[in-house]
């Protein structure tokens, strides 16, 4: 007679293995029934940073949910969420606000046709408005985890973000243990979170390599609630490759810091580099990779594939960032050899990657890409046509306002060349004059240092306008200019560059000199 096996103890689910503290291993529930913890109008903070992070399975079980019996919560993360989560979670009408940073084509459709309140904030400033009582407290935290140490503690995946003031915060943790994340994450991780006021001390952080932390979110037992299992993988980053458009504008930009360490203003290492998410901004630091630049260093808040092409190169020593988000050429590649980069990298709270005081100490040099700037030097990095959002201002201004050198990139041109990036005036402004040093497009750099502002119209519109559209905006600025000013405008004009987008597709000043008449 055949003896039947004995079915697999669940205990042997790798989930288990994971949770070194023993005591815990009785948490351990379905996504759906934690899900079944949520209520109506709750604030739920949730792990997630850039598409790298964020919980899954909790998430997703709160979509089926809401499809059955709707319920509405205010959800904060620590920026975009992957996995089209966020879209997820708007089509079913589970979030009914949102902060502080998305990245989603459908999220973004609810947000702009107003059916999600969506609050667009330094990413530096949401957990600090959290503390101060200034906004509400989690309700629930969602935290993915690689790990649950022996001490009780959480290991963060990819990113770290908000996690650690979330689970502060939180009345209740639940910890989704993501089995397909590398274990060899654990020891990335360096979780610093800042007293309260009166009492808080400076951040004693003078390196980007140093760390001032622990490695790991510590959390009250009887705060977790529910421990999932998850099996996704954290998103692809979909990063156009290097074209024609952004080697030239990295061209410019390194030729430029090349110029700064010859006049002795840069040291031959750079300073501390912080890099803008998107395509422009990950191939303009590709373009690092040919210049003469040796022992560099970043302190980011995301490291896309550039920051790992550099490290291999030998050409970027040292990394702190809050996430890792990486595209389908770079994922499985990074993750399999993390080990390799362990003494090069560290992941921090947003709060501290993002953070004023050591922005303005490491005097990092700060590149963010613009969606469109002005003749003087106003950045929009938000608002399509000045009102819907695209993205969000996520760190930019975090690292603008309080860099050592602040240079915002663009194309010259979107659309084909229906729309100049270069305008009269921004339609929405995130970064105002004072907070930008440099401009740079594929035509040119513009550097503003020292420049009052119709100094810096002359040098932008030369520099960095595309050439159709460059007589037009100085037919304007000298218009502008007739009727006086400090920063010169004939208001009037200035957005029916926009008005005429929307009636024709086509950005036009129609007035005398232009790219269309
Ligand atoms: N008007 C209208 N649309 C514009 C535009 C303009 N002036 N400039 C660019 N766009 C459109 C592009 O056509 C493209 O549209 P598509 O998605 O339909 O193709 C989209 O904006 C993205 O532009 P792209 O040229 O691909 O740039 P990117 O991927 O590098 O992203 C930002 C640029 C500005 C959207 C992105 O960097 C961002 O969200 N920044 C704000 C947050 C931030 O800076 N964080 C940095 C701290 S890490």
């Amino acid at each position: 007679m055949q003896l039947l096996k004995a079915p697999p103890s669940p205990r042997k689910h790798p989930i288990y293995s994971r949770i070194r503290d023993t005591s815990l291993h009785a948490k351990v529930m379905s996504a759906d029934a934690a899900a079944a913890l949520f209520r109506d109008d709750m604030v739920v903070g949730m792990s997630g940073f850039t598409r790298a992070g964020e919980a899954k399975a909790v998430p997703l079980a709160l979509v089926r949910r809401a499809r059955m019996h709707p319920i509405e919560i205010t959800l904060i993360t620590g920026a975009s969420l992957g996995n089209d989560l966020d879209g997820l979670m708007a089509d079913c009408g589970l979030v009914k606000r949102r902060l502080p940073f998305q990245s989603d084509q459908k999220l973004r459709v609810h947000i702009n046709k107003g059916s999600v309140s969506f609050i667009d904030q330094h990413l530096s400033e949401t957990v600090e408005r959290i503390r101060s009582g200034q906004f509400p407290r989690p309700d629930i935290a969602v935290i993915e985890a690689v790990a649950i140490t022996e001490e009780g503690a959480i290991v963060p995946t990819t990113s770290v973000g908000n996690s650690a003031s979330f689970v502060a915060e939180a009345r209740q943790v639940i910890v989704e243990i993501n089995t397909v994340a590398p274990a060899s994450l654990e020891g990335l991780h360096d979780i610093y979170m800042p007293a309260n006021r009166p009492v808080r001390r400076p951040i004693n952080l003078v390196t980007p390599k140093d760390r001032i932390g622990v490695d790991a979110i510590c959390v009250p037992k009887d705060k977790i609630a529910a421990i999932v299992m998850s099996d996704h993988h954290d998103s692809f980053a979909s990063l156009d490759a290097p074209d024609a458009e952004t080697r030239a504008i990295s061209g410019h930009l390194t030729g430029f810091l090349l110029d700064e360490v010859r006049r002795g203003t840069l040291p031959p290492g750079l300073r501390p580099i912080q890099a803008g998410i998107g395509t422009i901004a990950n191939a303009v630091l590709m373009g690092f990779a040919d210049a003469s630049f040796e022992g560099l260093t970043m302190y980011s808040e995301v490291l896309q594939d550039s920051a790992f092409d550099l490290m291999d190169l030998g050409k970027l020593d040292f990394a702190s960032a809050s996430s890792i988000t990486l595209s389908a050429r770079r994922h499985a590649n990074v993750m399999a050899r993390i080990d390799a980069y362990r003494d090069r990298l560290v992941l921090r709270p947003q709060e501290i990657s993002n953070h004023p005081e050591i922005v303005r100490r490491l005097g990092v040099i700060a590149i963010n890409t613009a969606l469109e700037f002005d003749i003087y030097g106003n950045v929009n990095s938000t608002h399509v046509m000045g009102s819907h959002m695209m993205n969000g201002i996520g760190g930019s201004g975090d690292f603008a306002r309080n860099a050592g050198l602040s240079i915002f990139v663009s194309k010259s041109v979107a659309k084909a060349g229906a729309i100049t990036s270069v305008v009269p005036m921004v339609s929405h402004v995130d970064h105002t004059e004072h907070d930008v040093d440099v401009l740079v497009t594929e035509y040119g750099l513009a550097d503003l240092r020292g420049l009052a502002p119709r100094e810096r119209a002359a040098k932008i519109i030369n520099s960095c306008a595309h050439p159709d559209w460059r007589p037009a905006l100085s037919d304007y600025f000298a218009r502008a200019c007739t009727r006086g000013g400090q920063t010169p405008h004939v208001l009037e004009e200035a957005f029916q560059w926009y008005a005429k987008f929307r009636e024709n597709g086509q950005m036009c000043a129609c007035h005398t000199a232009c790219a269309c008449a």
